[in-house]
């Protein structure tokens, strides 16, 4: 089988990986970025995780059309609850909400160590993980914004270590972003996010709470206008 290009969000979390690191794609559901991080020799060896059947069948499905069962694990559990965390390098956590990665981070955290990288790609609302990270224990080591479907995401990648928890303003359009590309975009999509969210509150009466989310908007649009 051809290898095939992945998403640009899948690409960009690919990029992170460490090369000869043994590596977890948490909810691997296609096996898309499994498969690719063995192809590309990348990686020795893969844990995939899914909770679900379906998705688990396709990854399954995919992994024998291209002879890769040597190389790629697959496991029916939720997170990372049945991978061998202490052969595991480099956990790849992509296509999910912020709470949902959260939850399966917080559930691992007992066996996350020194070795181990987390590449997180949430759907939305990086600023949930990026305070998460925060208060856990884990230093973000890289970020990345990427634009897929006309939609733009973030990557983000942590280590264990420490960093200063970050302010509103910073967990919104992130801590390592500055001289990314897509920052002034990012940047425009969340101060209007914030706006819109702030007229609705002013609508309920919430004046104080509007003004406050105002505020935060002009922070993040002067950064979006001090970015190139
Ligand atoms: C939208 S797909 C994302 C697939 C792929 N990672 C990507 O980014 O394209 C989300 C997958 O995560 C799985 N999933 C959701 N919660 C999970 C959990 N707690 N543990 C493992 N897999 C989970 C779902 O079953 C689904 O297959």
């Amino acid at each position: 089988m051809i290898q095939r290009l992945l998403p640009p969000r899948l690409e960009a979390a690919v990029s992170f990986v460490r090369p000869h690191s043994v590596t977890a794609d948490v909810g691997t559901d296609h096996g898309l970025l499994a498969t690719a991080l063995i192809q590309r020799g990348i990686c020795p060896h893969v844990w995939a995780s899914d909770l679900r059947k379906g998705p688990l069948s396709r990854a399954q499905k995919r992994v024998e059309e291209l002879g890769l069962q040597q190389q790629i694990d697959l496991c029916l559990c939720p997170g990372l609850e049945k991978l061998p965390l202490e052969d595991i390098g480099d956990v790849v956590i992509a296509g999910m909400g912020p709470e949902v990665i959260a939850s399966i981070l917080q559930d691992a955290l007992p066996g996350l160590t020194s070795r181990h990288r987390l590449i997180l790609q949430p759907m939305a609302k990086p600023e949930i993980l990026r305070l998460w990270l925060a208060e856990h224990g884990f230093r973000l080591v890289a970020e990345r914004l990427c634009r897929d479907s006309g939609k733009l995401y973030a990557v983000l990648v942590a280590e264990p270590g420490q960093m200063p928890i970050p302010s509103a303003a910073e967990c919104l359009t992130g801590i390592l972003t500055q001289g990314d590309p897509l920052l002034k975009d990012w940047c425009a999509k969340e101060s209007a996010r914030l706006r819109r969210e702030a007229a609705g509150l002013e609508k309920g009466g919430l004046t104080e709470k509007a003004a406050q989310l105002r505020a935060l908007a002009q922070t993040v649009e002067a950064k979006g206008e001090a970015a190139r």
